[in-house]
């Protein structure tokens, strides 16, 4: 069956290029070619300048899936975990963490990581599996199952308010209507239960599996929530999967960009054999035009067949691309760390103006990643509902109608939650690019003229 269109890419396809403050990116600002080239060590900039411009190997470039690893795999892995849960991880029972050793560069795949999921749906799922997937979410990652004829789950987050949980509606919630949110406050890093945030439960993913589950899809630190769960939760979590036997699809594509190391969460093919660790150079590096990214796991079958269904989409990347990105991941750290200050920086300039705007929106920081997810409040001041025709001039209620009038009067590119088809109350916010403070400033004096 051909899939759904995804609504968030067809939404960027017509503003992105367009829009003159790109509020809703997911991406972090990357270094530019000359950047890297010029930051590159001997080899690779003589690779660079000796390149040729024929196929690639279909797998990816050997020296690039051996970088790709290195990232992989307890405190020696770039990338490792500081928080590995411990307990109960293992397939088994028993903890996994750290007892088969990173994965190896032949447990790699390379492709654009739209890509790679599709290469996985594709090759783990057959019409009437059983799949669990986190949601809101990146569409082709419960899209692609349901084209395929799976019967999906959506495990949807909770969110707290100050002291506890709360149902906005009164009742059970609805898509995008279930929480109300804090103002302020919020610390990022680290989702325990009763912090203020967004939550996924562990004891709603438990309720989900069925013995007969294929397949968990999860995505932490989650777009667009910025959701990150907490160690226990995640080991709890970890665990339910073992338990089932399902399969694991972890997307990790906003990983290492946590605040501090300590909340960062092990990769999940460091956990369990049958996970698959998405990853690439899109979100963290703030290069996504390369296209690179990569799956590793541990299964040499499943990676057979996600290579020979690459044959019938990219046969193989360009080689451009995987030099560029091999420059990235042989010294990540200036790169990672300058998106981390900058994101913490955009973190502070959101919450001002959070604050100044305390009657229109309420936030919560994101716990890790680039976005995170305000809500519109539909109650004017005091609490008085608005009128119908203010919610058409963006002054109220309606998040894609206040996304079109901020567009409009601005140039400022927000993303509503119908593009998540999560209903019409919240809004994406991304914080891993430069014109967060002019945008938001723009936002301003668009919120105060009206
Ligand atoms: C959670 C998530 N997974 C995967 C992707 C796909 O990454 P790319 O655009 O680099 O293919 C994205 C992109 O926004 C994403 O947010």
């Amino acid at each position: 069956m051909y899939p759904a269109p995804f609504a968030l890419e067809r939404f960027f396809a017509r503003h992105e290029f367009s829009a003159r403050y790109l509020l809703s990116a997911s991406d972090c600002q990357g270094p530019g070619m000359a950047g890297l080239v010029a930051g590159a060590d001997p080899d690779l900039r003589r690779r660079w300048e000796t390149l040729t411009l024929g196929y690639t190997e279909s797998q990816g470039l050997p020296e690039l899936r051996e970088a790709i690893a290195a990232t992989y795999g307890g405190p020696g892995g770039a990338g490792a975990g500081a928080a590995a849960p411990g307990g109960n991880a293992g397939p088994s029972g028993g903890a996994a963490a750290g007892t088969a050793g990173p994965p190896t560069a032949d447990q790699v795949l390379t492709a654009a990581p739209e890509e790679l999921i599709f290469l996985a749906m594709h090759a783990l799922l057959s019409p009437g599996d059983h799949v669990v997937c986190t949601f809101p979410g990146y569409q082709s990652l419960y899209e692609l199952a349901r084209s395929i004829g799976c019967e999906v789950d959506l495990w949807e987050p909770v969110e707290t308010v100050g002291a506890g949980a709360v149902d906005a509606a009164g009742g059970a919630p609805g898509p995008g209507e279930a929480p109300s949110a804090v103002q302020g406050g919020a610390q990022r890093g680290g989702g325990a239960a009763g912090a203020p945030g967004w939550r996924f439960d562990p004891a709603h993913l438990e309720a989900l599996l069925r013995p007969t589950t294929k397949l968990v899809v999860w995505n932490f630190p989650h777009n667009p929530t910025g959701a990150l769960p907490a160690a226990a939760d995640f080991a709890r979590m970890v665990g339910a999967v073992a338990r089932s036997g399902a399969w694991l699809f972890s997307d990790e594509m906003y990983r290492l960009l946590e605040p501090d190391a300590e909340s960062r969460l092990p990769a999940a093919v460091d956990l369990y054999e049958r996970a698959l660790s998405l990853s690439g150079m899109s979100k963290a590096y703030g290069l996504a035009g390369l296209r690179i990214g990569w799956v590793a796991t541990r299964d040499a079958a499943l990676l057979e067949r996600m290579k020979a269904l690459k044959d019938y989409t990219t046969i193989c990347s360009a080689g451009p691309s995987e030099v560029l990105a091999l420059m990235a991941l042989r010294s990540p750290e200036p790169i990672l760390a300058a998106n981390r200050a900058r994101i913490a920086r955009n973190a502070g300039i959101a919450g001002e103006f959070f604050e100044r705007h305390r009657d229109t929106f309420r936030w919560v920081p994101p716990q890790a990643g680039t976005v995170c997810f305000p809500r519109l409040l539909d109650d004017g001041p005091g609490g008085q509902p608005e009128a119908a025709d203010d919610r058409a001039a963006g002054r109220a209620g309606g998040a894609e109608a206040f996304c079109a009038a901020v567009l409009e009067g601005t140039g400022a590119l927000l993303l509503p939650s119908t593009v998540y088809g999560y209903g019409d109350s919240l809004f994406r916010l991304g914080l891993g690019r430069e014109d967060l403070a002019a945008g938001l400033a723009a936002l301003d004096q668009f919120l105060s003229s009206r």
